[in-house]
């Protein structure tokens, strides 16, 4: 079969390439590939910056952002074929850890977890795959077209569990949220956000394309001339970050309400350095009870609430966050950047 693949560690070997079929020890279901969602760190792989092979291979086949159909399931795996499912995209290290032995390999400790279509097993961007029952994730049917957004979604649904965690320690009603940057990331987070009954404004840097519209259909602010202005109304009491930008870092932390909680979602390259007034962060810290929390991926409880959260939510906003559909066969051009894009995806089907 065709699938999207890439030689790790080797910039521009993105392609498309015949591959054997999945192979069974890849898990119990058969599934047909729908579509996969392309985001930053599919374009840091296809780079040569992230991202290694299975064992003992060359190429890895990319895609972790899935949505497929059942062709086939054993009895008694709780999956039947025609189920709309996704699968989830870390594995415990093989020790394991005790984050791993319980079920939360997103929180592992020694960092040996393996990822599909990122590091070590391959992904879901071919039109068959296979994933273990206990790795997928059934979705609402009516999901058909946008439930590629849901492994983003569990980013998000597990940074805002972190958020409400961490808030629980002691009285806590958020009224704002910030979240900074409006790629699917950002808009997710803004979407949960207004799901919560947040006061919900969103800061980017455009001023055209679908972004500031998303922001408004949501019932949120859309900002787009700095931070200063987004937080000059009132400071936010949560901030969910996703910029990956220093300077938007470092600023959104020092400007939080009291008790603010700054969750950080951006993977950054390093590199960049800002002059930060070190003691009065940590003194607006201390002072605020402030906590700042680094949030990744998800496990399968996230992606029930992800699956929840998607389920209710407009479905014509979910189909326009998806700007763009690209065929297998033309994958390179979903890695282009395209002005207005903000999800682009793989179109496995045709
Ligand atoms: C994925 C996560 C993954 C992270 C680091 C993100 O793009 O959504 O599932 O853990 O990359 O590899």
């Amino acid at each position: 079969m065709r699938a999207l693949t890439v030689r790790p560690g080797t910039a521009g070997s993105l392609a498309v390439r015949e591959v054997p079929e999945p192979p069974a020890g890849d898990g119990d279901l058969l599934v047909a590939g729908v579509a996969v969602g392309v985001c930053g760190t599919d374009r840091e792989i296809a780079a040569g910056e992230y991202g290694t092979a299975p064992p003992g291979r060359e190429h890895l086949v990319l895609g972790h952002e899935s949505l497929g159909r059942v062709q086939e399931a054993p009895p008694g795996s709780g999956f039947a074929p025609g189920d709309l499912v996704v699968g989830v995209v870390r594995r415990p290290d093989p020790e394991p850890c005790g984050a791993c032995a319980h079920g939360e390999p997103d929180m592992c400790r020694n960092g040996r977890y393996s990822e599909r279509g990122i590091g070590g097993l391959d992904g879901f961007a071919s039109p068959r795959w296979r994933v273990e029952a206990g790795y997928a994730v059934r979705l609402d049917p009516a999901l058909h077209r946008t439930g590629v957004l849901l492994e983003p979604t569990s980013v998000v649904a597990k940074a805002w569990e972190q958020i409400e965690r961490v808030g629980a320690r002691a009285w806590f009603e958020p009224q704002r949220l910030l979240v900074t940057g409006a790629g699917p990331i950002g808009l997710l987070a803004a979407l949960l956000g207004v799901q919560r009954g947040l006061d919900t404004h969103v800061l980017d840097v455009v001023t055209d394309g679908p972004k500031p519209e998303l922001v408004r259909a949501l019932g949120a602010t859309y900002h787009h001339d700095g931070l200063d202005r987004a937080v000059s109304g009132a400071e936010p009491d949560v901030v969910l970050e996703a910029t990956g930008v220093s300077s938007i870092v470092f600023g959104a932390l020092s400007r939080t309400a009291p008790y603010g909680i700054t969750c950080l979602t951006g993977v950054s390259a390093g590199g960049t350095r800002i002059g930060v007034d070190g003691g009065a962060l940590n003194r607006e810290i201390v002072l605020d009870n402030d906590v700042v929390i680094g949030s990744v991926n998800a496990n399968r409880r996230h992606y029930q609430q992800a699956a929840e959260a998607l389920a209710t939510a407009d479905a014509g906003w979910l189909e326009r966050l998806i700007s763009r559909r690209v065929p297998l066969e033309r994958a390179t051009e979903a890695f282009e950047r395209r002005d207005g894009d903000v999800k682009v995806v793989l179109d496995l089907e045709g």
